[in-house]
């Protein structure tokens, strides 16, 4: 957001932001490099067949690797987890290695999964477009989804608008 925006840009900003969309950390590799970052521009697009949206921004690192990637891993954050928040959207992979401050293992295809995160899935990609935006889709096909325990309360844009994304808009 900034001064030049206009009124209706405004109005737009405050009702996505009503939308309160849920947090995830989407993480991928390839060729041994890995990638991830925090994500609120996601969604699931197809029903038979399952299909997830998740947007990336061409600036990020993650972007850069997810063009080589197969497979991705959705991470659902719960509230308590702002410390993998803020390390995957407050830091960029340009800077550090955010795998070597958190605790992961190798899931399918090599795909990190981060340790401690409830739910989530991993799935493979379909396609990465660019629509013309700042933001390419990248559509998934959901092959293996895991939830563990009770739902708790998830993490949304409310709880991470403190963060400050590590690659500026
Ligand atoms: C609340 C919040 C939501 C974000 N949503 C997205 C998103 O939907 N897509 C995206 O590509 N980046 C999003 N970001 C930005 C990245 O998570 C952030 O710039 C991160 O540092 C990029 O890391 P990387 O350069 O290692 O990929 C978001 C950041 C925040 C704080």
């Amino acid at each position: 957001v900034t001064t030049d925006d206009t009124d209706a840009e405004r109005a737009f900003d405050a009702l996505v932001r009503d939308l309160d969309a849920a947090m995830v950390v989407v993480t991928t590799a390839a060729e041994g490099e890995r990638s991830g970052c925090l994500v609120g521009f996601h969604s699931q697009c197809g029903i038979e067949p399952r299909r997830y949206a998740v947007w990336l921004s061409r600036i990020n690192h993650t972007f850069g690797l997810a063009g080589r990637a197969h497979t991705f891993a959705v991470h659902l954050l719960d509230e308590g987890d702002t410390d993998l928040a803020e390390l995957f959207g407050g830091r960029s992979g340009d800077e550090l290695d955010k795998f070597s401050r958190c605790t992961w293992a190798p899931g399918p295809d090599g795909v990190p999964m981060l340790a401690g995160v409830r739910a989530g899935f991993v799935g493979r990609r379909v396609s990465f477009t660019d629509v013309g935006a700042d933001h390419h889709c990248l559509v998934l096909d959901p092959v293996n989804a895991w939830r563990d325990g009770d739902p708790s309360r998830m993490l949304t844009l409310r709880g991470a608008h403190g963060i400050e994304a590590g690659h500026p808009e």
